[in-house]
């Protein structure tokens, strides 16, 4: 069952105008606040955005992201935030990071599960869009996703072979 999650969900770039039902909405952010963190501090918080002049706006911030459009089109969209430091940053790596890869693919993935669309979009300037969600300078914006009913449902992006990704026993060893 969530092998098929894993193989038939794609990154939806198209939406329907129909609203997403609010105990759908509940579902996706209830597996996201579900998610395993860094010492279990959870340092994510999410901001639901249904107004369209807001998703507008942060749309016009995405110029030339593919998922541009997809943030305008559709009726929701959530970001996905952060609080350093309720994470952890240990040997060079920020922690913050995982978690809230974390807690959004668990969205995706109950999105999915929910007949409804996501898409990951990482590629934007922070410093433009936390002033039209009013995000406060001490907290990073992640991610964002537009949540709805897919218009159209992509082909297979492919993935690599595990016999390219998997070593055993040593780094490179096949
Ligand atoms: C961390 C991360 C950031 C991403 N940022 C963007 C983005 O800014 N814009 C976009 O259109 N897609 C973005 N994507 C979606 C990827 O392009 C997509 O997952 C990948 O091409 C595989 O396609 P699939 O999700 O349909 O399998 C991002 C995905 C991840 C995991």
């Amino acid at each position: 069952m969530v092998m098929r999650l894993f193989e038939e969900r794609r990154s939806i770039r198209k939406y329907e105008e129909r609203p997403v039902e609010e105990e759908k909405l509940r579902a996706v952010l209830e597996a996201g606040r579900l998610a395993p963190s860094w010492a279990n501090l959870q340092c994510w918080s999410f901001i639901v955005v249904k107004d369209p002049a807001a998703r507008q706006a942060v749309s016009e911030k995405l110029e030339k992201n593919p998922a541009q459009k997809a943030v305008a089109q559709a009726p929701v969209l959530i970001a996905v935030c952060a609080d350093p430091s309720k994470s952890g940053h240990h040997d060079g790596m920020d922690y913050y990071l995982v978690d809230i890869g974390i807690t959004l693919e668990h969205m995706v993935l109950e999105a999915w599960n929910q007949g409804l669309g996501t898409c990951w979009v990482g590629l934007f300037n922070e410093a433009e869009i936390k002033p039209i969600l009013g995000i406060p300078d001490d907290i990073r914006l992640v991610a964002l996703t537009p949540l709805g009913y897919p218009a159209k449902y992509p082909d297979d992006r492919g993935r690599k072979p595990l016999e390219e990704i998997v070593f055993y026993e040593r780094y490179g060893q096949l």
